[in-house]
């Protein structure tokens, strides 16, 4: 008998940005955040666990490279919970369920994007690597309840256990279990959603989220009038924006989240940069695109985002896509073709790019091929997906198949 699953996840870029910890081992924020979930047919995380008492030990594989699990780190602590649940509300319960949670497990997991392209692959492997175990275990838990173990992965992770639009309750409780994902709502409610991710070239190593967000927690004032008076307000207001499918509304608390979130990173001691010249020109031209758009019809259109590194996420409603990249593009040209999975372009090529009558040309400059290294255009998504057996990524011996 082979006990084995495979589960896929994926990425969540967020309006409402989380940024500091109020205990760092549980990790429980400081204050609530809010995401949409990217299409899993274009950026994903998928994971195979199998579990069988012939292993000498856990072992997990990312992208092929064998990576240690180490109590009581992150993967070790999400493991270590999977299996207290299985024996908990399975094995206690039925005492003809074999005893998985006393197997090793081995797991392997891939990223279908390159981490080179500085994209956060943490929220969507946390998220694989939790959806897998519990579809092995057969574990008779609800999203929210799996997201209180893909938060102790990666803050983030927890946001990818749902499809759609997606809330992080901060919570009040000193044992985090009131700290989860909950739907705001389905992909179905507010399809229109799509995202351009412009992939902005970065040389220096950044300062990664978990040691930053400490360190703007231990130093930032600003942070602190964030978490009390600015984002509880925001989380309402984003709310009801996505549930009256307000664009308008959505875009303008979008973009002063993030603008709010590097400004809490500038306030912390050392400052912390994550954007670059190329980044804000980028804001640049959405805020001059926006002004042309509210002068025609009162209205912005699209929303910039950042996380922490250079690269802009463009949400925007679908109609508007084209636009985007045709005005990205004439200020960052492309030395690959436009990779255009909606057809927006017939016959494949977007061109030199252009603006939209009325726009100031002159508010940014045009970059040298390479500043802006790809575009991706994906939209609004579904929630993990556990997987056939021919998805698997173990091979019969239970090593990684790439490894075979
Ligand atoms: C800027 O979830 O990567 O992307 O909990 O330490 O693993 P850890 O941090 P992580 O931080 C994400 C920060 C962010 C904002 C967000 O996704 O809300």
């Amino acid at each position: 008998m082979v006990y084995q699953a495979t589960a896929s996840a994926p990425v969540n870029i967020a309006c409402i940005k989380y940024w500091g910890k109020r205990d760092t081992k549980l990790i429980l924020p400081t204050n609530s955040s809010l995401s949409v979930t990217l299409s899993q047919d274009h950026l994903r995380s998928t994971t195979t666990s199998r579990a069988d008492p012939s292993f000498a030990k856990d072992r997990l594989w990312l992208n092929g490279k064998e990576e240690e699990i180490v109590a009581p780190g992150r993967l070790a602590t999400c493991i270590a919970e999977l299996k207290k649940l299985r024996k908990e509300l399975v094995e206690d319960k039925d005492s003809s369920a074999p005893k998985l949670s006393t197997f090793p497990v081995h797991i392997a997991s891939f990223n279908n994007f390159p981490t080179a392209a500085g994209l956060a692959s943490s929220a969507s492997g946390f998220a694989a690597l939790v959806s897998s175990l519990a579809a092995l275990y057969a574990l008779p838990c609800s999203p929210s309840t799996l997201s209180l173990i893909a938060r102790q992965g990666s803050g983030s992770a927890c946001r990818s256990l749902f499809g759609g639009y997606v809330a992080w309750e901060q919570g009040v409780l000193d044992d985090g279990s009131d700290s989860l994902a909950v739907e705001v709502a389905p992909r179905s409610h507010w399809p229109e959603m799509h995202a351009l991710i412009c992939v902005v070239s970065d040389d220096k190593k950044g300062t990664s989220s978990t040691s930053g967000m400490q360190r703007t927690v231990q130093t930032s004032e600003l942070l602190q009038h964030r978490i009390k008076h600015v984002v509880p307000k925001r989380m309402k207001e984003i709310e009801a924006a996505i549930k009256a499918k307000d664009f308008d509304a959505f875009a303008k608390v979008t973009m002063a989240d993030s603008n709010q979130f590097h400004a809490v990173a500038l306030d912390t001691e050392p400052p912390i940069f994550y954007m670059n010249d190329v980044s804000r020109s980028i804001i640049a031209l959405i805020v001059e695109y926006n002004r042309v758009a509210i002068e025609k019809t009162g209205k912005r259109k699209a929303a910039y985002t950042y996380d922490a590194g250079p690269n802009a996420v463009i949400y925007t409603l679908q109609e508007n896509v084209k636009e985007i990249v045709e005005l990205i593009v004439k200020y960052f040209p492309q030395k690959d073709g436009f990779k255009d999975p909606f057809q927006l372009f017939a016959g494949g090529s977007v061109g030199e790019g252009r603006v939209v009558e009325g726009f100031n040309e002159a508010v940014a400059k045009k970059f040298e091929v390479g500043a802006v290294k790809g575009l991706i255009h994906t939209n609004v998504g579904d929630g993990p997906r556990v997987l056939g057996a021919e998805e698997a990524l173990l091979g019969p011996d239970g090593l990684p198949k790439s490894l075979a």
